[in-house]
């Protein structure tokens, strides 16, 4: 099959699987992918970035019949809010391709006969180990008659016992022709050391793959023998070639196969730079150029995973700060490959000082002195003395830096650079003094000099954060009077030298918002089960405070239903639950461990109101506030509902 050629770029993201909605890990992937595609656009690619969902399996299957919904009905409301997220995000993904689409299941159903012809896939039997939570068949290194059961060394969880009829893919003779691709193409897994995991992998020995699943009716149907269905990952990742184009339209399959890197965190990585390989050679495709593994978002040392329980929810974040400081917090607090704790503290650290503070500041300062010393418009400079001509030269190298570590997927270091650069500009107005300048129409020219420097410096500087934080960069470009937006510009033909004298800037507006660490974390208002919903500045009636019913009506008050509760570690007021609210499922913190035992309210309905600032207490997120009466004694009383109610029935 022809080749893609340099010229086109494709990057992907797993898909997620639909049992919840994505979580900041999942949006991490997502947005590395994303500006990656952003700048291999301004690089002269032709780009196609694909992402999506994975929807069949047990794992959907079990989440579904636990709701009461079909996997269908769940699937398609996981979709919506997933899609909803990425928009809020600013991910500008081509394709967004799920599983469930019709020409996907052609396009596995088609593979998977082929490779029945050709002998790669033949029937036998499966007698092992099965972990639903991963969907993963383990290897057999504990005897399957063993008694009792077997717990995942990945995740821990309890697995299944299997005993089926069931189609093998002959992973085992691809052991050497892996091999052989590996040592070929050190590129082919990123980091380096993820490479030598997966190579000792293969070298352990390969034994055949079970490929299909009697006990799951959740999948795409064997062809020509129904009673078995795919197993979830030769569904799954077959989701890049039929998401390409596969079988239903050749033309963008054959520009943008093989894909260029396929993102995926390190926990996949064995399904996606051994099984994945193995099924395209099988099938004559070409493989792909990359697999990149990155590493995880921890929450107290361990994966943030919605089985864990301690996941960050990205809505809570972008309703105060907007997509662009997440963003920038994600790609630049931690290096692609490692692992990195998220903490609070550190991202709001982040947002006020190199945001706020770093380039928010530069950027109103510079154009308010534009404003105020020339009428707003960029005035002709006298000549540039060396120093000026430095802050030039210097976006020159950082630009050829910068594209060398954009394309190599190096984002944090890229930013960290751009920041020195950032540092370097903020240094060069307060040597300048252009306010002291100001005072002295003698040196006018010069003060246009340093102010032309500086704007041009932004608008270089935000030109190359743009891939990262499109939306905000766009705004500064705006202010600068410039009719091009960032992303219109190709990488080779932006310069210093591009920022001319005669054009009008605009009125800077706040850029990033500057929050303090209590407002954001909050105090125990959270955990305080019934606190006083005032309004700003009400009036008195007697000693209550009134609201009008406008203000009544701003909470979003609805019944709830329990799904989890549980202790908190050292915390012996409250619990930790976990809410269905109808749209959604939400994490919780509330005062009330001392009248309630966790196993005696998980099923019950409640009433929550869902639309209160989150906060953070001991160090979970509360997405939620329940009602209860308090005692006098300090004890919360909850209101159960005393009949079934769907969560999600408002509360008015
Ligand atoms: N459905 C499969 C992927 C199939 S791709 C053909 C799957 N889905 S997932 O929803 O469980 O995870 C998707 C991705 O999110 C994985 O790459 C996983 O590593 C990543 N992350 C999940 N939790 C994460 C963190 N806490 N931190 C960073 N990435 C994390 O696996």
């Amino acid at each position: 099959m022809e080749k893609s050629s340099d010229s086109t770029f494709y990057v992907t993201t797993p898909i997620y699987y639909v049992n919840d909605v994505p979580h900041i890990g999942h949006a991490y992937t997502t947005i590395i992918a994303d500006a990656l595609a952003r700048f291999q656009k301004l690089a002269g690619k032709e780009v196609f970035f694909l992402t999506g969902t994975d929807e069949h399996g047990q794992k959907i299957e079990k989440a579904a019949a636990e709701r009461g919904l079909t996997p269908m009905a769940l699937a398609d409301s996981v979709v919506g809010r997933t899609q909803d997220l990425w928009k809020a995000l600013d991910i500008s993904h081509d394709f967004f391709i799920r599983t469930t689409m019709d020409f996907h299941e052609k396009g596995v159903q088609k593979l998977f006969r082929a490779l029945v012809e050709k002998g790669d896939i033949y029937k036998g039997e499966y007698k092992g180990w099965y972990c639903v939570s991963d969907e993963n068949f383990l290897a057999e290194d504990v005897p399957f008659e063993a008694a009792g059961h077997k717990t995942c060394p990945d995740c821990g969880k309890a697995c299944s016992a299997v005993s089926e009829e069931t189609y093998f893919f002959r992973l085992s003779a691809y052991q050497d022709r892996l091999l052989a691709h590996y040592a070929a193409n050190p590129e082919f897994v990123r980091p380096p050391s993820r490479m030598n995991e997966v190579a000792s992998f293969v070298r352990g020995g390969l034994k055949d793959l079970s490929i299909t699943r009697t006990t799951v009716k959740w999948g795409v149907p064997v062809p020509d023998d129904p009673r078995h269905t795919i197993y979830v990952w030769f569904d799954a990742l077959h989701n890049y070639v039929t998401g390409a184009g596969y079988d239903w339209n050749m033309p963008l399959f054959r520009k943008f196969w093989p894909a260029t890197v396929h993102l995926v965190g390190k926990d996949i990585l064995r399904f996606h730079a051994v099984y994945w390989p193995a099924f395209l050679m099988a099938s004559g495709l070409p493989l792909p150029k990359t697999v990149f593994g990155h590493g995880w978002w921890l929450r107290d040392d361990t994966k943030m995973s919605k089985s864990k329980g301690n996941v960050l929810d990205p809505q809570v974040l972008l309703r105060v700060f907007g997509p662009d400081p997440i963003r920038y917090f994600l790609l630049r607090e931690i290096p692609i490959g490692q692992d990195g704790n998220f903490s609070h503290e550190a991202f709001i650290h982040r947002v006020n000082s190199d945001l706020a503070n770093d380039l928010g500041n530069l950027v109103h300062r510079t154009l308010t002195m534009i404003r105020s010393y020339f009428d707003g418009r960029i005035t002709h400079p006298a000549e540039e003395s060396d120093e000026d001509r430095r802050l030039r030269t210097d976006f020159g190298d950082l630009k050829a830096r910068i594209f060398d570590l954009y394309g190599d997927g190096f984002m944090n270091k890229a930013l960290e650079e751009i920041w020195a650069y950032i540092g370097a500009v903020n240094k060069y107005l307060a040597g300048n003094e252009p306010w002291m300048m100001a005072k002295d129409p003698a040196r006018r020219g010069r003060l246009a000099r340093v102010l032309f420097q500086a704007a041009a410096a932004i608008r270089g500087l935000s030109y190359l954060a743009f891939p990262v934080m499109p939306r905000s960069m766009e705004k500064i470009w705006g202010f600068l009077g410039e009719e091009s937006k960032p992303g219109e510009v190709p990488f080779s033909r932006m310069g210093f030298d591009g920022f001319e004298a005669g054009r009008e800037v605009g009125m800077p507006e706040a850029l990033f918002p500057r929050v303090a660490l209590k407002d954001f974390l909050g105090g125990d208002a959270a955990a305080a089960p019934a606190a006083p919903a005032a309004g700003t500045g009400p009036k008195k009636e007697g000693n209550v405070d009134i609201i009008t019913y406008d203000e009544f009506r701003r909470m979003d008050l609805r019944v709830a239903r329990i799904l989890k509760a549980e202790r908190v570690a050292g915390a012996t007021k409250i619990l930790k639950l976990d809410v269905d609210i109808g749209t959604e499922t939400r994490q919780m913190v509330a005062g009330i461990a001392e009248t309630y035992a966790p196993e005696d309210i998980v099923g019950k309905s409640l009433i929550v109101i869902v639309n209160l600032k989150p906060a953070v207490i001991r160090g979970i997120e509360s997405q939620a506030m329940l009602l209860a009466a308090v005692t006098g004694d300090n004890k919360a009383l909850i209101p159960f509902f005393d009949r079934d109610l769907p969560p999600g029935t408002p509360v008015k």
